[in-house]
């Protein structure tokens, strides 16, 4: 299937949004954790893109994944000589012998549903994943590291730390239900760390608040393509609770030009938040806005919190991207009902976003 449109100019604003950055990648060697998932897509994208338009040598990329929720996905075939994506687990070292120059560790379960149900793959994946990469980091004059973390490093944080710094420590539970995948990015975070303070290991730390846009499957669990299958389907849209805890949501072209900033230009030892802190939305009016996209088609109610999803989620989350706007130039441009409109229109043209395909245990999840 060729790429669609949208993904193409998405993909050429985010080359855009890097062009002081991307000559750092001329003839480099990138191996990407996670190729398979929502975020390696668009990484093998620009890749692809670059080595097209911008590089004057192409970059090789290995890209590894176990495709635990990741599959591969014809809509982003990108065709790149350069590209090799292969079955790997990043819990085992992974035998790589050419010279690597930049990792990047995005293996994970990112939607709340799947790391509930994989508890101990979602901590083995994060933890264990980053200390083989690193070590391999250690092998390699490696020119960048970056590890995906997520904003829920931050768990609920207090409201006077919102929009919430770097330098919030967190407020998480250890034994939460959510804590397999906080307290995992957390220790993963120290073990960068580490390895920068102790072997020099060029880490840069992304902390990502919601991300959404095209390439999230229609059954990820995560709430904007849920929301997203339920109004194109004419179903009601569930919201949990009262519907008045928020989030800030980041188009993936912004969200991308930031990793990738925080990759070639931000500093070793380091963590940046990563997100749109203009975009701040109640579930509720999150929902409304799916309503009127389908037309009224679709309706929402409250439902209290299902079993499946965990329990203690934030009541608010918003990134304070003063440290990402002022070393990296980091400005997200995209408003979120353009965002989410054109995320909409991607969902349009796939199947299984209007096949109808049947979606078990319907939850929405942030
Ligand atoms: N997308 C977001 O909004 C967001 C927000 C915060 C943090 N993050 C983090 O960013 C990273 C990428 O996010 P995403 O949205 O692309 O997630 P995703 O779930 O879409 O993709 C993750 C990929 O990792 C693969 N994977 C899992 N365990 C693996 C293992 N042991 N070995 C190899 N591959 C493995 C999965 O099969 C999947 O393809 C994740 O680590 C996630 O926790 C994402």
């Amino acid at each position: 299937m060729p790429i669609s449109p949208i993904v193409k100019e998405d993909i050429a604003i985010i080359a855009q949004g890097i062009a002081a950055e991307a000559d750092k990648l001329s003839g480099k060697t990138v191996l990407i954790s996670g190729g398979a998932g929502f975020l390696g897509k668009y990484f093998l994208g620009v890749f692809s893109y670059l080595n097209e338009n911008v590089l004057g040598k192409p970059c090789k990329v290995i890209s590894v994944d176990n495709y635990i929720t990741g599959d591969r996905d014809e809509n982003f075939d990108f065709s790149d000589k350069h590209i090799l994506n292969v079955w790997g687990d990043v819990t085992v070292p992974l035998p790589v012998r050419e010279d690597i120059d930049y990792i990047i560790h995005a293996a994970g379960l990112a939607s709340p549903v799947y790391y509930m149900k994989y508890p101990l793959e979602t901590i083995e994946s994060a933890v264990t994943g980053a200390k083989n990469l690193l070590e391999l980091a250690r092998k390699n004059k490696l020119e960048g590291f970056l590890f995906f973390s997520s904003s829920e490093i931050y768990g609920d944080p207090d409201p006077r730390s919102v929009p919430t710094p770097e330098t919030y420590h967190g407020n998480v539970s250890s034994v939460g239900p959510r804590a397999c995948y906080d307290e995992s990015k957390r220790l993963t975070e120290t073990i960068c760390t580490i390895y920068h303070q102790r072997h020099n290991v060029p880490v840069k730390i992304v902390r990502p608040f919601n991300v959404f846009g095209p390439g999230m499957k229609h059954n990820d669990r995560r709430v904007i393509p849920m929301f997203a299958y339920q109004a194109l389907n004419g179903e009601k849209l569930s919201v949990h609770g009262d519907g008045h805890q928020t989030r800030t949501f980041c188009y993936i072209s912004d969200a991308m030009t930031g990793f990738l900033k925080v990759l070639l230009a931000g500093r070793a030892g380091e963590a940046y938040n990563v997100g749109n802190e203009k975009n701040e939305i109640s579930m509720r009016d999150l929902a409304q806005v799916f309503v009127e996209l389908s037309g009224d088609k679709s309706s929402f109610n409250l439902i209290p919190y299902p079993e499946n999803y965990p329990a203690g989620e934030p009541q608010r989350r918003c990134p304070d991207l003063t440290k990402a706007r002022s070393e990296l130039k980091y400005t997200p441009q995209v408003d979120f009902r353009a965002g989410i409109e054109r995320a909409m229109n991607w969902c349009r043209t796939q199947e299984s976003y209007m096949g109808k395909q049947v979606v078990k245990e319907l939850v929405n999840v942030v």
